[in-house]
C-alpha cells in the first residue's frame, strides 16, 4: 500500500493517508524525545525496532481477540493501520512503581503496589498532559463514561496478557501507556504503538532497564537494549 498525503508529522512518528480512506500508514522515525519534547535525539535503528516490537505485540493481541488499529507491518518502519479519530486521552497502567509515580508517592522504584494503578491523562501538550479523572474527561467532552469503561476493560486485559508474555521472555512489564481511537463506524479500538518508548520493561533478574528511561537518564545503549527486547520476545517458545 502506498503512502499518499502526510496527515500528521509528530516528533517520533508520521501518519500518511492511503488510497483507502479507512486505512493509514504509521511511519516510525529514529527520533526520540522526552520531557514533553525538550530532550531530543536521533538514534539510528530505533524506528525500525519500535515498529517491529509494536507489530509483534499487536499481532499477539489480535490472536488473543483484542481489537487494535494494526493491520500489517510493511517494510521496515511502517505499520498499515485502520484510520481512527484519536481520543485525546492517555491511559497509563502501572504494575510496579517507577518514574514520576515513585517521586509523587515517595516509594522506591520497583515497589509493587497492592493493586494495579490506572492513571488517566488529558493528552494536551500545552497543559503538560495533566492527570484527570473520569468525570473531568466526560465534562471536557473527550470521552463518554461508556468509552472510559471500554478503555479500562481493554487496559486490564491487555496488561494481563502482556505481563505474562514479557514474563515468558524473562522481562518485567513495569508500566504501559495506551491510546485509543474510534473508527469511521464508531468502534473504539487501541491505537498508537506499544514499544519500549511507551512501556517500562526491566530484565526480570537483574532489573536492567530496557526502555526510554535509558534515554531520559542518559544511560546509553538505548538501541541495543530495545533490540534485546525484540530478540527476547521473538525467542519465546509458544
Ligand atoms: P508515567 O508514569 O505516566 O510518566 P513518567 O514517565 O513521568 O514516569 O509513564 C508511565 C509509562 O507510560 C512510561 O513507560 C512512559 C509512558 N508514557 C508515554 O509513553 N507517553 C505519555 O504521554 C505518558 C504520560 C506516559
Amino acid at each position: 500500500m502506498d503512502k499518499q498525503q502526510l496527515i500528521f508529522d509528530g516528533f517520533e512518528k508520521q501518519i500518511y493517508s492511503t488510497e483507502d480512506p479507512d486505512v493509514v500508514i504509521l511511519h516510525f522515525k529514529d527520533d526520540i524525545t522526552a520531557y514533553n519534547n525538550i530532550r531530543r535525539a536521533r538514534l539510528s535503528g530505533k524506528g525500525e525496532l519500535n515498529c517491529a516490537i509494536s507489530a509483534l505485540l499487536f499481532e499477539y493481541l489480535r490472536k488473543k481477540g483484542v481489537s487494535t488499529h494494526f493491520i500489517a507491518r510493511q517494510g521496515t518502519n511502517d505499520l498499515v493501520c485502520r484510520k481512527v479519530q484519536s481520543i485525546p486521552i492517555v491511559l497509563v497502567v502501572h504494575n510496579y512503581v517507577a518514574g514520576s509515580l515513585a517521586s509523587k508517592l515517595a516509594l522506591p522504584e520497583g515497589f509493587k503496589p497492592a493493586t494495579v494503578i490506572y492513571d488517566l491523562r488529558y493528552n494536551n501538550t500545552e497543559l503538560g498532559d495533566p492527570l484527570i479523572n473520569d468525570s473531568q474527561a466526560v465534562a471536557l467532552g473527550i470521552a463518554s463514561f461508556d468509552d472510559l469503561a471500554a478503555m479500562y476493560a481493554y487496559a486490564r486485559s491487555i496488561n494481563t496478557m502482556l505481563v505474562s508474555l514479557f514474563a515468558a521472555a524473562g522481562l518485567k512489564f513495569v508500566d504501559i501507556k495506551l491510546q485509543f481511537g474510534k473508527t469511521s463506524d464508531g468502534e473504539l479500538i487501541v491505537s498508537d504503538e506499544i514499544s519500549p518508548d511507551t512501556c517500562r520493561i526491566w530484565d526480570a533478574e537483574t532489573g536492567e532497564k530496557h526502555d526510554k528511561d535509558r534515554f531520559r537518564h542518559d544511560m546509553g545503549w538505548i538501541v541495543d537494549s530495545y533490540a534485546e527486547v525484540l530478540h527476547k520476545l521473538q525467542s519465546i517458545k509458544e
